[in-house]
């Protein structure tokens, strides 16, 4: 354990645009404690990031969160994740030297013998280009519409959205990274 872990104050405070792409075959594994903080990450994980591994144990996981996600995101992911529902969606994640990458996120609650939560787990693959393209409009509003009206408004935006689509969140996600236009 490092003496002493990251904190959100150690994030970037010069956001870029430089671009990390993940190859095709990575995976970017990360488990946290039942609060958020990491617990275990891979050599990839710390790769894209930017950080020592042994300073990104301990650390908050909002350290690598992008300004430009809406929240209606994490509040999706910590819903399903604590009703041991699994969660997928496409992130994109600050790099320490203010740069960012994108990732299709599966996050799962770890259980012990009795069903009791003790841990979650993400497992995270490249993101498909032409899902980035699609989703990138969509947050792009739905940071807009939380500026204004909260994570309430952005909820039921997104919501309404996809019922116009006759989606489901789930289906949504998995029909942008196989390549549909929605
Ligand atoms: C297993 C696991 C993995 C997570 N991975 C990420 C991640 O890659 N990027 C991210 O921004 N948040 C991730 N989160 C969500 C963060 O815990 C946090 O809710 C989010 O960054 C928003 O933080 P904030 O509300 O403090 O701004 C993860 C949560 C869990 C449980």
């Amino acid at each position: 354990m490092s003496k002493s872990s990251l904190s959100k104050l150690d994030a970037p405070k010069n956001i870029t645009n430089r671009e990390k792409v993940l190859n095709a075959d990575d995976f970017i594994v990360s488990k946290t404690d039942t609060k958020g903080k990491i617990i275990y990450c891979n050599e990839i994980f710390a790769q894209m990031s930017g950080y020592p591994p042994a300073d990104l144990i301990g650390a908050n996981h909002n350290l690598i969160r992008h300004p430009e996600m809406p929240r209606i995101t994490y509040k999706l992911l910590w819903d399903m994740v604590q009703k041991k529902d699994e969660f997928f969606g496409f992130v994109k994640n600050l790099c320490a030297d203010g740069g960012y990458y994108w990732v299709l996120a599966y996050i799962t609650a770890d259980l012990d013998t009795n069903g009791n939560i003790i841990s979650y787990t993400s497992v995270r693959r490249k993101a498909n280009a032409s899902a980035i393209e699609q989703i990138l409009p969509i947050y792009k509003k739905l940071l807009e519409i939380e500026r204004s009206g909260g994570v309430e408004a952005s909820h039921k935006f997104l919501y309404d959205f996809l019922e116009e689509h006759n989606l489901g969140y789930r289906e949504f996600v998995f029909n942008l990274q196989l390549g549909a236009k929605i």
